[in-house]
């Protein structure tokens, strides 16, 4: 179930599984709970929360921040389903990855997200931000 969310009470389950998709440069709890105050959640939950997206939406665009989907439940089109929902609401979508995240940037490609620039060297490591977006056709 797809759900769209910004109850404080999803605040530890959502820290925990951020820590679980990056291990090196997760949010924490005061950023996500400042996200869940001020941005717009989605998750995919059965139990538990098994993926979700944080991001941002004006009336003409969407801005993908976040998207992470639980370790085990990876490659089972969680995150292909979460963008759906987000393409529903026709919609631009952007975001920027890493260059150096390549399971990400072929799960952008494989949902029809076109690499519009390059910032080159835009990360603290000294990694490239791909930047993606998805347009209405
Ligand atoms: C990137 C991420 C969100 C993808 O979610 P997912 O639910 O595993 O992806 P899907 O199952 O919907 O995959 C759709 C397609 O993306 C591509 N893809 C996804 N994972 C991949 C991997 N590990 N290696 C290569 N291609 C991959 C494939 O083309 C896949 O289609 P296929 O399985 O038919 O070949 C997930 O791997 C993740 O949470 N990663 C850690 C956090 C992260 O890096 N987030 C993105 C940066 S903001």
């Amino acid at each position: 179930m797809i759900l769209e969310i910004q109850e404080k009470s999803y605040l530890n389950e959502l820290v925990e599984l951020e820590k679980n998709c990056f291990q090196n440069s997760f949010w924490n709890e005061q950023q996500i709970l400042s996200h869940l105050e001020t941005g717009k959640t989605l998750v995919f939950q059965k139990e538990k929360i098994l993926g979700y997206v944080f991001y941002s939406e004006s009336y003409w665009e969407i801005e993908i921040l976040r998207i992470g989907i639980k370790e085990e439940f990876q490659r089972n089109k969680i995150g292909t389903k979460l963008l759906n929902f987000l393409k529903s609401k026709n919609k631009e979508i952007f975001l920027e990855v890493s260059n150096l995240n390549i399971k990400a940037i072929n799960f952008y490609k494989k949902n029809e997200f076109k690499n519009t620039y390059i910032r080159k060297k835009y990360y603290l490591d000294g990694s490239d931000a791909i930047c993606f977006s998805w347009k209405l056709s």
